[in-house]
């Protein structure tokens, strides 16, 4: 089969990549334009495999856009490519509406456009998603696949808007669809903006951790390859025009993260005498229409497509503290010009 994976080059995208090539015998096109958070340095495990190709170009191009869909004339085009973080959103939504919701439109033409011509009973254009685009929860309740749609910050709704346009496509020109919405994915290749990584490298560097608001919000944490695997299993398993809702059961507060990280460098990077990485603990300005609660009920996904994460988050976590420590390498190559600074509290454009 032959997969075209936009976003590719990003965080989940690359792991989506090596897992593809690594597990299964398909065809993949990487679709990516390189933005701060695309790196090609994280695909470099597999990137001489003749299965992989990469192809630099912006999912706002349109005619860049139709010529490659039309030419690699995918089965599966799995969606990835976004503005990812929340923060970034806050400060600078224009981005945010041209990727998320232009560029998604862009691609659903060029799908249907490929579909029309070659009517393929296999294609299917899966969606990647995000499960802020429900909004935030109280102390109880789940996200399911019904929870209606309210989202807060310019990147979810932004990812609300083009999961509707998906969603559209599929009831109104019949193109076959799918779209998974996920909760937090963290692992190995994460950029040092969101939480963990940043986390992990500011206190190998003695700096201060920052925790928006008092830090009792919650996330439900899931390690990125168990994402991958999911992601596979519904781009080949899933039933055209489902949702499926994919999370780790690993609800935690971002204090109870930041100092569970403390204590894991604690344990593999003695601090030095007279010095502690919970220490470096700051309460900070919270962010902007922060989201309390997110937490995922899975069992849509458990129950059709067998689905069950691997990892727990306390062996996950422990992984991705030792990789960033050994991977200082790729943390320099790709931070470009930043320095884990605050992000998210200046006023919109
Ligand atoms: P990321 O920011 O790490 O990577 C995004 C990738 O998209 C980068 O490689 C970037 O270069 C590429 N890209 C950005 N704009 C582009 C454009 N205009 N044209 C082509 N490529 C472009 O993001 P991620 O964390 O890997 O997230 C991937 C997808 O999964 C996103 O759609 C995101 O909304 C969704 N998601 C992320 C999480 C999470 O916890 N990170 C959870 C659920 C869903
Ligand atoms: O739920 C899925 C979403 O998870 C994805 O759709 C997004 O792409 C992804 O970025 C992530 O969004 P969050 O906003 O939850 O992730 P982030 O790592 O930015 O923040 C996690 C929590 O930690 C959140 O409650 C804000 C808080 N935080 C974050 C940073 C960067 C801090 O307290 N301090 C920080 O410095």
């Amino acid at each position: 089969m032959k997969i075209l994976v936009t976003g590719g080059a990003g965080f989940i995208g690359s792991a989506l990549i090596r897992f593809l090539i690594n597990e299964t015998d398909h065809d993949v096109l990487n679709l990516d334009k390189l933005t701060y958070a695309g790196n090609l340095e994280s695909l470099a495990p597999i990137a001489d495999n003749p299965r992989y190709s990469f192809i630099q170009a912006d999912i706002c191009d349109t005619a860049s856009i139709n010529e490659i869909v039309a030419s690699f004339g995918p089965d599966r085009i799995m969606h990835l490519a976004a503005e990812s973080h929340v923060d970034r959103s806050v400060d600078a939504p224009g981005e945010f509406i041209q990727t998320n919701i232009i560029g998604t439109f862009n691609l659903l033409n060029a799908a249907r456009t490929l579909y029309e011509r070659d009517e393929n009973d296999n294609f299917l254009f899966h969606h990647v998603s995000t499960d802020e685009v429900y909004g935030s929860l109280g102390e109880e309740d789940f996200f399911t696949e019904e929870t209606p749609y309210s989202p807060n910050s310019p990147y979810s709704a932004s990812k609300a808007s083009s999961d509707h346009l998906v969603r559209a496509w599929g009831e109104t020109y019949g193109l076959p669809i799918v779209v998974t919405n996920c909760s937090n994915n963290y692992g190995h290749y994460q950029f040092p903006e969101k939480l963990i990584p940043l986390i992990i490298m500011s206190a190998f560097e003695q700096k201060s951790l920052p925790i928006y608001g008092d830090g009792s919000n919650v996330r439900d944490w899931l390690h990125v390859d168990d994402h991958a695997r999911a992601l596979y299993l519904v781009a080949t398993s899933g039933v055209p025009g489902e949702t499926y809702n994919i999370g780790g059961n690993n609800e935690k507060t971002n204090l109870d993260v930041v100092s569970t990280i403390c204590d894991v460098l604690t344990e593999l990077r003695p601090p030095g005498q007279n010095l502690s990485y919970h220490n470096l603990i700051t309460h900070v300005a919270d962010r902007p229409g922060h989201d309390f609660r997110y937490a995922i009920d899975t069992r849509k996904i458990n129950r059709e497509l067998g689905w069950l994460p691997q990892e727990t988050f306390e062996s996950g976590l422990r992984k991705t503290v030792e990789w960033y420590l050994e991977n200082g390498d790729w943390c320099e190559a790709v931070s470009g010009g930043y320095e884990q600074e605050r992000l998210g509290l200046k006023s919109a454009n």
